[in-house]
């Protein structure tokens, strides 16, 4: 018989995601253990004494969740839960900061359906905005869009310095290149009418463009919102929309990128539990399952 599965949920912060443990558990994981204020350091010795206490036969039906609000920071921990495993006792590694992977994921898979549906193929060659991209979903929403060849700019409604550091970073792990705009300095005017996609990641419960200042974004194909708390983020765009008429392009909702990202989380923890070898899935995972899922 298959030894049970234990899923190690580390963060960070003071508690881990009480919708990542429902997630685990629904995905068929009854072993779920939290361990909070996890910082870098401890990460190494937390995962080798969860790799030796299994017979190697089953160190695969060991996993460990990473969670946290800072991309950065969990992509470190997940390196360094990596470099601390040799052969035979490799355990997967699943990591999702505030959910902010596959939601980020489902975005740009639920925006380029939406695309496809207006006749453009790809991300490739377009000009994206994200709103709210010093969050955690925003950042990561704009990397994956540049990684897919698309003209990033990353908007901060507080100084283009706020948004920089992150920029910086992921140009130097993925190679990409984010540019970096003050909202107020642009003109949300100005930005706007240069937009052919819009990716809105702003904090619950903040209206970032009204259906006014859309009426100037001549050039817009999609606008996404990921705000499900009202005010939402886009005037016009309401939860569940997928495809509705904007003063220009087409709009998509919350619940419409929600469904998707509930969906890839789902498959990514039954991937670690079906997985014979050990698996390591980040935010390019998500976006890969996102992609077969609205294809
Ligand atoms: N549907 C889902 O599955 C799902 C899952 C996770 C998260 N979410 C949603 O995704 C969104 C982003 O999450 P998060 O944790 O990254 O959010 P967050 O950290 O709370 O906020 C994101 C950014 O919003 C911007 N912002 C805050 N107040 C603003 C204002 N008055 N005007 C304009 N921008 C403002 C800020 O960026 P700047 O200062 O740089 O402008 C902030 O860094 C939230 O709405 C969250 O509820 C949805």
């Amino acid at each position: 018989m298959a030894a049970p599965y234990v899923l190690h949920m580390m963060t960070p912060l003071a508690n881990v995601s009480p919708f990542d443990v429902n997630m685990a558990a629904d995905a068929g994981i009854s072993i779920i253990v939290p361990y909070t204020n996890i910082t870098q350091k401890d990460i190494v010795g937390l995962t080798q004494d969860a790799m030796f206490s299994r017979d190697p036969r089953n160190a695969v039906r060991t996993g460990i969740f990473i969670g946290g609000r800072d991309a950065s920071m969990a992509l470190d921990m997940m390196d360094a839960a990596k470099k601390s495993m040799f052969p035979p006792f490799q355990i997967s590694v699943f990591v999702d900061p505030y959910g902010s992977f596959t939601t980020a994921a489902a975005m740009i898979a639920v925006v380029e359906q939406a695309l496809r549906k207006t006749g453009t193929e790809s991300l490739k060659g377009l000009e994206v905005q994200v709103y709210g991209a010093t969050g955690v979903v925003g950042g990561i929403v704009g990397l994956i869009a540049a990684q897919a060849g698309a003209n990033v700019t990353l908007v901060s409604h507080r100084g283009a310095e706020a948004i920089q550091g992150k920029a910086d970073d992921f140009g130097r792990r993925y190679g990409v290149k984010l540019n970096c705009v003050d909202m107020k300095t642009e003109g949300k005017e100005n930005l706007l009418a240069k937009a052919e996609v819009v990716l809105c990641a702003a904090a619950a419960g903040v209206q970032v463009l009204s259906k006014q200042e859309l009426e100037g974004a001549t050039k817009l194909r999609v606008a996404a919102d990921i705000n499900a708390v009202p005010p939402l983020g886009i005037e016009g765009v309401d939860v569940h929309d997928n495809g509705v008429a904007l003063p220009h392009g087409v709009g998509v909702g919350a619940l419409a990128i929600g469904n998707v990202k509930f969906k890839v989380q789902h498959a990514l923890l039954s991937r670690m539990q079906e997985a014979t070898k050990a698996v390591y899935l980040d935010f390019q995972d998500a976006v890969e399952t996102a992609r077969g899922l609205t294809a």
